[in-house]
């Protein structure tokens, strides 16, 4: 295939480095970006130094174009930065943690598609991480659930308005990344395993099974406005 270049916004860890490797295997030039330069530095030397790395605070837009220009024109932008604000009962859960998570989330893929555009090929596309609470009834997440269904709702509003440019999501269920690490060990392992008990696959995802989603998105051309639930069936029984 024809290489491509692909700009992951949250690709020092989990799903976007996962994504980072996959699409490298697959022939694609891949830049990273993240915050934390450390981390960043990390995941290239993980990937054999092949990809670009850029370190970038999504929620700060002009520092998001910034990095855009220096990178210049680019086939497909994959979003993986997120959040892990506003989960709780929605009688106690705080509003403030729930903004926080907008913040975190919602506006920075927003900017970050819209500081891209300028780049973004004709014939290239952008891919949204949102989550399975955008789409599942799982009580206690109505708070993080109601910021992914924003991301969620962006797709198919922008695959109409950005054409020719495709815009997809994907939807990840409980995967074993970082994102978790606010539990100490020793908390993880009973939520996942309870997690896996429930999941009608018997198993918590890997990073590597979101992201041979988002490369089948990136590849097939003739996917646009789609969302595409990578839970393991998860959101049938949540
Ligand atoms: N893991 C799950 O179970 C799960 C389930 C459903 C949905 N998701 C969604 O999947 C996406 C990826 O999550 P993950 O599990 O791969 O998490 P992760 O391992 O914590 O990775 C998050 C990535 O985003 C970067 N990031 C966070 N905030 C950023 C910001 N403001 N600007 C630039 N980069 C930023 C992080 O690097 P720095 O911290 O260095 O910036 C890191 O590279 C998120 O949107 C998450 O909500 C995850």
């Amino acid at each position: 295939m024809t290489s491509q270049h692909a700009v992951i916004v949250g690709g020092s860890s989990g799903i976007g480095l996962e994504t980072a490797r996959t699409l490298l295997a697959l022939g694609h030039a891949v830049t990273i970006m993240g915050r934390d330069a450390q981390r960043l530095k990390a995941a290239k030397d993980s990937l054999g130094g092949k990809v670009a790395a850029i370190a970038v605070d999504a929620r700060d837009t002009d520092n998001v174009r910034g990095a855009f220009e220096r990178i210049g024109s680019f086939d497909h932008l994959v979003l993986a930065l997120g959040s892990g604000k506003g989960v709780g009962p929605f009688a106690s859960v705080s509003v403030a943690d729930v903004r926080q998570g907008f913040e975190e989330k919602v506006f920075p893929h927003f900017a970050c598609a819209q500081a891209a555009l300028p780049f973004l090929r004709d014939d290239g596309s952008i891919i949204f991480v949102s989550a399975v609470s955008a789409h599942a009834a799982m009580p206690g997440t109505a708070g993080i659930g109601a910021s992914n269904a924003a991301v969620a709702a962006l797709v198919p509003i922008l695959a109409a308005e950005l054409r020719p440019r495709r815009v997809n999501g994907v939807s990840p269920g409980v995967i074993d990344t970082p994102w978790w690490d606010f539990l100490p060990q020793d908390a993880k392992t009973p939520v996942f395993d309870d997690f896996a008990g429930k999941t009608p696959v018997g198993r918590v995802g890997q990073p590597a099974d979101v992201a041979q989603a988002i490369a089948f998105l990136i590849c097939d051309s003739f996917m646009s406005g789609h969302i595409i639930v990578c839970d393991g069936g998860l959101r049938l029984v949540g």
